[in-house]
């Protein structure tokens, strides 16, 4: 009986543990901590993003990725997943993102194409100024 106890007392302890690693990073996502982030411009130079490529940035304290697309041009989303929180990754030969957690596929408009995330990743504001893109 003691043995039994202590297993359910284990395994509620991993659980717990496992849940709030995977939620916490989302929760932050979703409510940062202070709203002066969210007034922050993000200014980089056209040729930083050539035709073809991609950029990691952090904007607002989230992992973003601006993709310049062949014949689509620019665009950013943040790279949170919308599954559990992981980081996709921008697969250039294949047109998409990948998340590498649960195999979550997003297009390059940032939709879902599949896996489990439940919802597209979330687009950032992002706009062409001379020879500067300008995120925000
Ligand atoms: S966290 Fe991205 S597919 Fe699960």
């Amino acid at each position: 009986m003691k043995r039994r106890k202590f297993l359910q007392t284990l395994l509620t302890i991993l659980g717990s543990t496992a849940f709030v690693s995977f939620a916490y990073p989302l929760l932050r996502f979703l409510a940062p901590p202070s709203g002066e982030a969210k007034t922050k411009k993000l200014i980089l130079g056209k040729g930083e993003v050539p035709i073809g490529a991609a950029k990691d940035i952090v904007f607002n304290d989230v992992p973003a990725i601006i993709i310049n697309r062949p014949g689509r041009g620019l665009i950013a989303f943040s790279r949170v997943c919308t599954h559990l929180g992981c980081l996709v990754e921008y697969e250039k030969d294949k047109n998409r993102l990948l998340c590498p957690c649960h195999a979550g596929v997003y297009d390059l408009e940032g939709n879902v194409v599949s896996g489990p995330p439940p919802q597209p990743l979330p687009k950032l504001p992002l706009r062409v100024e001379g020879e500067n893109i300008v995120i925000g």
